[in-house]
């Protein structure tokens, strides 16, 4: 690929944060950021792209796909995406087209599997009914049991389906609440997580920081969805093939969770069926849930999880799990979201060696 001469010129689909994108600035780039909170309409996207724009920054509302490669034909040269998930990018298509694409991986693994468990106790504990009682001033008087209980954490069970970087922090945190885990992973790559979790939940025990020992068992999907009291999702959204996780959660694998269970989303909105978890809430076949992503984002106002009767087991959020300050908005890339995806447009653009070696770059095979 010959070098353009500088400046670069960039388009962003969004404000991923000032302060990240005056870094390109400073550097002598032409940077044009789309100002509105909506996303783009994808024909602008293609209009900048035709433009001959050296560099797209995209966040996870942008459908990136081959039309849109097309139009950056021997002229774009990188997607940098604010987001570790990257399913509204075809990499297919980017493969086809030798365009590498950037993510977000790792700076907001904690703040991700933070929210994780943090939802998944205010599903349990009932944070949201306890706070509308009182604010409503409907709290008539204080009672051992009435008007309602919440579930405990401690000692109980979590599934959690998804073994990569989130799914793992996610149970380093959770071991504090001495739980057992039921871990599945179609996709598991064997690596000593595991064993060495399982070493520090051991160790709680000895010391007496847990009363009984605590397991991980890594089993079959079915197995941690029956056998948990929460399940939390971590896996990457795949619509088709063998790895396909669209939908993962239906009528029929809902029905193999205990009524008594709580299903936590944090990952993508599709690999949960809402209709079928609205129907479920209803219906009592689990006990509640979290989510924070979506079928449809925005969640549209018909969605069948506006129903007021689910409000009081049901938390939904904004797609909010990265929303921490540091994670979205830090200029450095081992920490922020947006240091890290404008230093992969960097890495790309003043590259001298193999488009392989540019750590956050995903598509790294179409350049070996
Ligand atoms: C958020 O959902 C992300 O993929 O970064």
């Amino acid at each position: 690929m010959t070098k353009p001469q500088k400046p670069f010129r960039i388009f962003a689909t969004c404000d991923i944060g000032r302060e990240a994108l005056d870094l390109l600035r400073k550097r002598g780039y032409q940077l044009e950021v789309y100002g509105q909170l909506e996303p783009p309409p994808k024909s602008l996207i293609l209009e900048k792209v035709r433009s001959g724009i050296d560099g797209l920054i995209t966040t996870l509302r942008d459908p990136i796909d081959a039309e849109v490669f097309e139009a950056g034909k021997g002229t774009l040269k990188v997607v940098a995406q604010d987001a570790v998930g990257f399913d509204n990018i075809n990499r297919e298509d980017a493969n086809r087209y030798n365009i590498p694409f950037a993510n977000t991986a790792e700076v907001l693994t904690e703040a991700t599997a933070e929210f994780a468990l943090l939802i998944l106790g205010a599903a349990a504990r009932k944070l949201y009914p306890s706070e509308r009682l009182v604010r409503e001033n409907r709290w008539g008087a204080w009672h051992p049991y009435l008007p309602f209980l919440g579930d405990e954490v401690t000692g109980k069970t979590i599934a959690v389906i998804g073994l990569g970087r989130i799914g793992q922090a996610f149970m380093k945190k959770a071991i504090g609440f001495d739980v057992n885990f039921l871990c599945h992973d179609a996709s598991f790559v064997r690596s000593d997580f595991l064993e060495k979790a399982q070493d520090e939940m051991d160790l709680r025990h000895h010391y007496g920081f847990s009363e009984e020992s605590r397991t991980i068992r890594v089993v079959s999907l079915e197995e941690a969805l029956g056998g948990a009291d929460f399940v939390s999702l971590h896996v990457p959204l795949v619509r088709e093939g063998e790895s396909s996780t669209f939908h993962l959660i239906n009528d029929q694998t809902l029905r193999l969770m205990k009524p008594t269970a709580y299903l936590v989303n944090t990952s993508r909105g599709p690999v949960v069926d809402e209709a079928a978890l609205a129907r479920a809430l209803k219906e009592g076949v689990i006990a509640g849930a979290a989510l924070d992503v979506f079928e449809q984002e925005p969640l549209p106002a018909d969605s069948p999880l506006r129903d007021p009767e689910l409000a009081d087991r049901l938390r939904i959020f904004h797609h909010f799990a990265s929303a921490g300050r540091i994670t979205r908005l830090s200029i450095d890339p081992n920490r922020g979201m947006a240091g890290r995806t404008v230093q992969a447009l960097i890495d790309v653009l003043e590259n001298e060696g193999n488009l392989a070696d540019i750590p956050y770059v995903v598509n790294k095979e179409a350049f070996r």
